[in-house]
């Protein structure tokens, strides 16, 4: 039996330290983070979806261990860091939380083990960031690799099993000693050259979405202008059989991955000399479009927000989750309320945001604004009343009312 430890148990950590106790290794899931490992010892998960009676037996028999105490990491013979890297104040990337997590696995994990990093970063993360971490250690049985994760929180069609895995080790032994872990609870294994590769794919396939979607907002500012209809023009232009794929307007990018890890490739890039112009400008992009989105709504509302009561139905940045890291619905409140509107909110999965609690939906307001729809909201408050409402969301499922961008 494997011994494993992942090393976060957020997002990506937790689902990973389930499935791969599924699998049967045995999972020391650590953060040190004592709040969340309270809530998991106590049933309160980090993702929705997973079956919780499974989660309760590996708990059970101890085939699943969450922990904040890092000596348990010491048994393992594979450790996966799966820690948030995200952007400091100036946009560039902050890999501290990544390098912390590196120091406390050097100083916890045995002298035989191998080293997996799934979170996010830059080319070159692997080799020259997080291996000489463990310089200490060097020279003895430590392997690395890197295994970039992709998942989709609320994605039900694509999961941990169904999306390849792209993986590679800074040499053979790592690289099939970590497909063998994946492969356990991974259906199909994509190996590349080197972890620079890896790395770099996990970057572009983000990037691919962050420059198509700043892309299609531009299309939504300039249908606005001209006067004709983005959701239309898509729809045809999706016709054509080959060579187009929809991308669907919205208030901006939300989450821990398309506003940030751009940017990483972008740092990279720049940092080695090369231009990232479309990274840069699609970033720009997409962080204009509250603004743009907030003065467009005080035109539909006769030029004026003064005194006017808007409801935005879901700020998380996607549909059934509880997460609101970068969501633009956030930049949408406080540009609606520059303006002089007063905004409230309802979200179901979202309780508490800035000291404002989730209020219910209500028909005394002049605007309702469908911004993440959420599948578990119910929209028959505002459909019964005649409440005025804009459908803001990039969702392609119809809410009976016309889309704004
Ligand atoms: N959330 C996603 O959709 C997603 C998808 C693919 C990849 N990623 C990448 O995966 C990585 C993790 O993201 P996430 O969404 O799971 O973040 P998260 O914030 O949900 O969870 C990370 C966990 O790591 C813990 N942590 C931070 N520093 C630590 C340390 N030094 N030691 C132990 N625990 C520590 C935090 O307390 C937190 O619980 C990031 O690089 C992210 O870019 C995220």
């Amino acid at each position: 039996m494997i011994k494993v430890s992942i090393i976060g148990q957020g997002y990506v950590g937790f689902p990973l330290a389930i499935h791969a106790a599924i699998a049967g290794n045995t999972v020391v899931g650590y953060d040190n983070d004592k709040s969340k490992i309270s809530d998991i010892t106590q049933g309160r998960y980090p993702i929705s979806g997973l079956d919780t009676n499974s989660i309760s037996l590996l708990l059970g028999s101890n085939m699943y261990i969450p922990t904040y105490d890092p000596t348990l990491i010491s048994e393992s013979d594979i450790i996966v860091l799966a820690v948030p890297t995200p952007l400091d104040s100036n946009g560039n990337p902050d890999t501290s939380l990544l390098e912390d997590a590196a120091r406390t696995v050097s100083n916890n994990c045995k002298l035989t083990a191998l080293i997996i990093n799934e979170s996010t970063s830059y080319p070159g993360t692997l080799r020259n960031l997080v291996k000489p971490i463990f310089k200490s250690k060097l020279g003895h049985k430590l392997l690395f690799a890197s295994a970039p994760e992709r998942i989709d929180p609320g994605n039900t069609k694509w999961g941990m099993k169904n999306t390849p895995r792209v993986i590679a080790g800074l040499d053979d032994i790592a690289t099939q000693m970590a497909v063998k872990f994946y492969s356990k609870f991974c259906n199909k294994i994509h190996i590349t050259s080197k972890p620079e590769v890896a790395e770099a794919a996990k970057l572009f396939e983000n990037t691919y979405r962050q420059v198509n979607i700043a892309l299609v907002n531009e299309l939504s500012n300039i249908a606005d202008v001209i006067g004709f209809s983005t959701h239309e023009t898509i729809t045809a232009a999706s016709t054509k059989p080959f060579g187009f794929m929809p991308f669907y307007p919205s208030i901006g990018v939300g989450g821990h991955c398309i506003p940030i890890d751009p940017s990483y490739l972008a740092f990279s890039a720049e940092s080695a000399g090369a231009e990232a112009k479309f990274i840069n400008l699609a970033n720009l992009t997409n962080l204009a479009m509250p603004k743009i989105i907030a003065e467009r709504i005080k035109i539909f509302l006769d030029g004026n927000l003064i005194g006017k009561k808007i409801q935005i139905a879901g700020i998380a940045y996607k549909p059934n989750i509880s997460d609101i890291r970068e969501s633009p619905a956030l930049d949408l409140i406080k540009e609606l309320t520059a303006l002089g509107a007063s905004v409230s909110w309802h979200d179901p999965f979202v309780t508490k945001y800035n000291d404002q609690q989730s209020s219910e939906l209500n028909s005394e307001i002049d605007l309702g604004l469908i911004v993440t729809p959420h599948s578990q909201i119910d929209f028959s408050v505002w459909k019964v009343s005649g409440t005025k409402v804009l459908d803001l969301s990039a969702n392609i499922i119809n809410f009976g009312w016309p889309k704004f961008l």
